[in-house]
């Protein structure tokens, strides 16, 4: 089965991550990607979708939400009080669209056994996701909600429409704090300020002006930094933070439900899906190059390649550079260059390579044989060795022997003994060690996040 996430540009998103996690706990086969859809391409995208049998649905971002919601063959309440969607479900062709915001807000709420009736409520913004909250807050009935959002008009009309599907609760657009004289019971910052470590401006600076009830909620929607500059002013003010990330799963998981066609999502796998998108998140956020190292056919492309997907870092194969940058292939540089000659082009990639932050390098099986080389792994990047035995290596490279011009000729075995046993003390020089040898790369990458401590 197939899935998507969309948006124009596709931005920086854990959906990758997370819908590859449930893939494999759930054991069910699904293959998500990330696809970059302008708005122009969207009646070809969403015909290409009714047509497509292996297609259970998409995930929809920015700037698609509220165009798409409109061109579908149905929509679930929420999604039709909202005007956007985030999912698509594709059933026989098909198409119904669902805002899974609403119950990410709800169940962070249940998380925190918030009982908000009668409380007073101040909300930063007035756009998607803030609608989505006072839907939730609008059905909870509470008392008064202050929406904030000084830069555009979306505050006003956000009111308008809330009183209509909420004449209980009273909502109010305020140009600013001091507006507010009353007692909060929660504070949502629904706006992306801060994501990414961006300026939190003057937005929350008036925060503390304000009066708070004992156990007050500060809820930040965004999630990257996993301490956020609303997070911060709120922990200075003593309230209790909670950011985005509890939100964005129980989204997925929401999400994973309608699209496998069941009731309730997996939320038993709310706490290890945290814990995974954590590691996932720090990896992300770490300047730190991530070097893997290791012995021909132990797997280091491929969990390059997946980390640099998962993480958003850059991926440099160094001998793909190489290969890049000499117009020829690595067996080739070896035969018609000499070993030595690849050595030192290997060298100076690695010295130019591990001077980027954020990347993830998969080194060449020999690279750090050269002991500047290892000297350079050792203070510029968390290294990664993955581990794997003679047996392996010749079961997973015996019909590759004639491109491995280091294996080449009689007794290829011999080979991989020799060279395994000389280069073993410098890949253990490594942080971190994973023996791969009955491994599928996916166990690899799991082992790999649960003994990560970088
Ligand atoms: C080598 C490993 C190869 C490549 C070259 C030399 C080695 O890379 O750099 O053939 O000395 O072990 P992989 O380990 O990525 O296969």
């Amino acid at each position: 089965m197939r899935a998507f996430v969309i948006g124009s540009p596709i931005q920086q998103t854990l959906s990758p991550a997370i819908f590859y996690y449930l893939s494999k706990k759930m054991q069910r086969s699904l293959e998500y990607q990330k696809k970059e859809i302008r708005p122009d391409e969207v009646d070809a995208f969403l015909a290409e979708l009714r047509r497509a049998q292996d297609v259970i649905g998409c995930n929809v971002t920015l700037p698609l939400k509220e165009l798409i919601s409109g061109k579908l063959d149905d929509l679930s309440d929420e999604a039709r009080f909202l005007g956007a969607i985030n999912v698509i479900s594709s059933e026989n062709g098909a198409l119904k669209g669902y805002n899974t915001d609403v119950v990410g807000i709800q169940k962070t709420f249940e998380r925190f056994r918030l009982d908000l009736k009668d409380k007073e409520v101040l909300v930063f913004g007035a756009g998607g996701s803030a609608r989505a909250l006072i839907y939730v807050l609008g059905k909870l009935k509470l008392k008064s909600v202050y929406i904030f959002n000084p830069r555009s008009p979306r505050g006003e009309d956000l009111v308008l429409e809330a009183h209509k599907k909420f004449p209980d609760t009273i909502f109010k657009n305020i140009k600013s704090l001091h507006e507010i004289h009353s007692t909060l019971g929660l504070v949502v910052n629904s706006t992306p300020v801060g994501m990414g470590g961006s300026d939190p401006t003057e937005i929350f600076k008036f925060l503390k002006d304000l009066a708070f009830e004992k156990n007050t909620l500060a809820f930040d929607f965004v999630y990257y930094p996993q301490e956020t500059p609303f997070m911060d002013i709120a922990n200075k003010l003593q309230l209790k933070v909670v950011n985005g990330l509890d939100m964005l799963i129980d989204q997925a998981l929401a999400t994973w439900a309608i699209w496998q066609k069941e009731s309730v999502g997996p939320y038993h796998l709310h706490d290890d899906l945290k814990e995974y998108l954590n590691k996932i998140l720090s990896l992300k956020n770490d300047k730190l190059p991530i070097t893997i190292v290791g012995f021909m056919g132990a797997g280091k492309t491929v969990l390059a390649k997946t980390l640099s997907n998962l993480t958003g870092r850059e991926l440099i194969d160094l001998d793909e550079t190489l290969e890049k940058e000499t117009g020829m292939s690595v067996a080739d540089i070896f035969d018609k260059k000499g070993e030595a000659y690849f050595r030192e082009l290997e060298k100076s990639a690695l010295a130019l390579a591990i001077k980027k932050p954020r990347t993830i390098i998969a080194l060449g099986g020999g690279a750090i044989l050269d002991s500047d080389s290892l000297k350079l792994v050792k203070d510029l990047s968390y290294s990664i060795y993955l581990e794997v035995n003679e047996t392996k290596v010749y079961e997973r490279l015996k019909d590759q022997i004639s491109t491995r011009p280091l294996l080449r000729g009689s007794s290829p075995e011999v080979r991989i003994s020799q060279l395994l046993n000389a280069r073993k003390e410098a890949y253990e020089e490594a942080n971190l060690k994973i023996d791969t040898s009955s491994l599928t790369p996916d166990e690899v990458l799991f082992k790999l996040l649960s003994e990560w401590d970088g």
